[in-house]
């Protein structure tokens, strides 16, 4: 049976490969798959009291191919087990391959997948999508037998069957019921959002569409996700082909997070604003899960699909995940922070109190590659500061800098000196809200990557780095007069 042969082949290949890779080479705390390739977060749900997240997945290269599902658990959204590939391209209705979907746990227990089925080549005409579902224990599914539950077809609304995918389930215990949120798109080539309902997880109907990109705000819409926050309505979504807009938007594939109100009754959202998740470098495709403690929580791939194609030196691995990020709305605004679980993991506290702002500042103890590092700066009087600028990853020929504008009024990340030997954007910049030239910047570093988040979760700023290992240096610059604290924490298991 082709069936088992492709997923035993997947998982023969991950065992034996995926054990070659040295840990060092990955990064600490940040989801990487076990060989090959990986893209957009899956499934990433609450199953049996631990944290599932399952990947995009093309184990036999490190560039995408026919799509596998790859799989990891968790306790703690930080230290994260790898299991055995989830799901193969081994049906006729999804041999194109098995793309982005979502997870739920069933009422009896068993977890149920649902996935984007590929019929024919990906971005031909004779390409159809369809939504199909897998049902499990944690670690083995079989595919359901009446695959594939939702088609174009069902969708009242002239769409086009090549572009229907990524469907996100969530189960609304209020409702007793199933929802799923998919993209779609439509006759002329703008993207929307579909919602379907089902009472048991395998019957599915169409509901209504929740919002349409009329082509303005990108066109197709991928990896939509739909959900309630401190009072109001997200929805998230990835659009394709989307035009800069003043400092926003940049990444050609980017996210955008809908925010407006919900009727539950009639199924109509109805928009109040658009704004930008994420304005670094690499970003994309997020979903959602709610913790048992309520906190909804957020993870993406942590790359853009313009620079995906390139790779580091000697790369055994290629794609990883952002740190999950906790969400909440903050005067109306969309706030990202750390999952508080990552505390856990701080080790050896390293404190400079109220440090005179200089032309170069190098401090005793402040280095390193794996790190949670916080920086407080504020002007001597108003005014007074003009530019402060965080140098990392740095040694003689490298680094990595986050620079404040305070005048501009924005902060700037750049990677240009990262060592990455392609010419790729490099320079992302933010706008970030006046407070009188005080900021505070948190840097996650991890090897591979640093996830900069502004002013307590205000803006984020995620990108890949390239640089060597060996440049692991930090320092200070500052245009102007000020003070700076520093509170630093290695980050180990
Ligand atoms: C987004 C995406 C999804 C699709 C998957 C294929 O990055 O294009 O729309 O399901 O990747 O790997």
């Amino acid at each position: 049976m082709m069936k088992q042969t492709k997923l035993a082949e997947a998982r023969a290949y991950e065992k034996t490969y995926g054990a070659q890779i040295l840990p060092e080479e990955r990064p600490l705390f940040h989801v990487t798959p076990t060989v090959g390739w990986l893209n957009d977060p899956n499934g990433f749900s609450v199953y049996q009291g631990e944290y599932h997240l399952f990947y995009q997945y093309y184990p036999y290269d490190i560039h995408w191919g026919p799509m596998h599902w790859g799989h990891m658990k968790s306790r703690d959204l930080i230290r994260w087990e790898r299991l055995p590939a989830a799901l193969a391209p081994d049906m006729e209705y999804d041999a194109g391959g098995v793309f982005s979907g979502s997870a739920a746990e069933l009422p009896d227990g068993r977890q149920l997948l649902m996935y984007t089925g590929v019929q024919g080549k990906d971005n031909t005409p004779e390409c159809r999508q369809t939504q199909c579902l897998a049902v499990g224990d944690g670690r083995n599914y079989q595919k359901y037998e009446q695959n594939p539950v939702l088609t174009a077809d069902m969708i009242p609304e002239p769409c086009q069957a090549k572009d229907f995918r990524d469907p996100k389930i969530w189960r609304d215990p209020a409702e007793n019921c199933f929802f799923a949120v998919a993209g779609i798109r439509m006759q002329d080539n703008s993207g929307a959002v579909a919602l379907f309902s089902s009472e048991d997880g395998f019957h599915w109907q169409y509901v209504g569409i929740l919002d349409r990109s009329r082509n303005e705000y990108g066109r197709m819409w991928e990896c939509p996700d739909f959900f309630e926050l401190d009072g109001g309505a997200l929805l998230i979504v990835s659009p394709q082909e989307m035009r800069a807009q003043g400092l926003t938007f940049h990444n050609g594939n980017d996210v955008i997070c809908l925010q407006g109100s919900y009727d539950r009754r009639t199924h109509a959202f109805t928009r109040e604003s658009v704004s930008a998740v994420d304005y670094g470098l690499d970003f994309y495709a997020p979903q959602t899960l709610k913790t048992p403690d309520g906190r909804r929580v957020l993870i993406a791939w942590m790359q853009a699909w313009e620079n995906s194609q390139f790779c580091r030196d000697g790369a055994r691995w290629q794609g990883m995940f952002t740190l999950p990020r906790e969400l909440s709305l903050r005067e109306g605004r969309l706030i990202q922070q750390p999952v508080k679980e990552l505390e856990n993991y701080r080790r050896n506290p390293v404190l400079c109190k109220d440090v005179p702002c200089a032309r170069r500042t190098l401090l005793p103890g402040i280095s390193g590659r794996i790190l949670d590092l916080t920086v407080h700066v504020r002007p001597q009087q108003e005014g007074s500061l003009e530019s402060f600028t965080v140098y990392f990853a740095q040694n003689d020929s490298h680094s990595v800098s986050v620079r404040y504008e305070v005048r501009k009024g924005t902060v700037c990340l750049d990677r240009t000196d990262s060592g990455f030997r392609y010419n790729i954007v490099n320079r992302r910049e933010a706008p970030v809200r006046d407070q009188g030239g005080e900021i505070r910047l948190r840097i996650l570093l991890d090897r591979f990557s640093a996830e900069i988040f502004v002013n307590d979760g205000e803006q984020v700023m995620s990108a890949c780095i390239y640089t060597p290992q060996e440049a692991d240096g930090i320092s200070f610059e500052a245009e102007g007069s000020g003070r700076f604290d520093v509170e630093k924490y290695e980050l180990s298991f």
